[in-house]
């Protein structure tokens, strides 16, 4: 028998516009949604958690169970931030402000998107005049911070980020408990 003239594809009109009918997979862990992460300056000034000074971060996701992290990273100075190794590929994009690795030629910019790849060392710098660099980072693995040889000082990965912001939220009074709904 011919399909119905409604059918397209083997789907009613109204099957079309349906949810899906099934179930999802158990252990499927919530979406994660959060409004207005590009409102910049009308932001809870205590979701930023100092990270150095005039450095701060705004967690968005905390991927503990495949370790990596997306956060909003404010700088408020200019000059060399850190060296720094990558284990993971770090997706950059780039909201305000400029800036660059002494290690290459090209610059982040104002609406710019990079990525840098794991296993590169490299040396941030934000130019003089530069007030303000916000940039929004998608981090895999970790931050090895090397001096110019590359002996490794510390490291930073999604477990310290979390124990940052778990210290921040607690002294700022939004509990340490806060950053649980971040956690993926
Ligand atoms: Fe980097």
């Amino acid at each position: 028998m011919p399909p119905a003239a409604t059918e397209t594809n083997g789907q009613s009109k109204d099957e079309k516009n349906m949810p899906y009918q099934g179930a999802q997979p158990y252990g499927m862990p919530d979406d994660l949604v959060i409004p207005n992460v590009m409102d910049l300056d009308g932001t809870d000034e205590r979701l930023w958690v100092p990270q150095a000074p005039d450095v701060w971060f705004r967690p968005l996701l905390f991927g503990t169970s495949q370790g990596y992290f997306v956060n909003i990273l404010k700088v408020k100075k200019s000059g060399v931030l850190s060296r720094h190794k990558h284990t993971g590929t770090v997706h950059a994009f780039t909201l305000r402000g400029k800036w660059h690795y002494l290690e290459h030629d090209w610059w982040a910019t104002a609406g710019g998107y990079s990525m840098e790849p794991p296993g590169e060392t490299h040396t941030l710098v934000v130019p003089e005049g530069v007030d303000q660099t916000v940039i929004v980072f998608v981090v895999s693995g970790a931050y090895v911070y090397v001096d110019p040889h590359g002996k490794a000082e510390r490291i930073e990965d999604v477990f310290t980020k979390l124990q940052m912001a778990r210290d921040h939220y607690e002294k700022v009074g939004l509990g340490a408990d806060y950053v649980n709904q971040f956690i993926r």
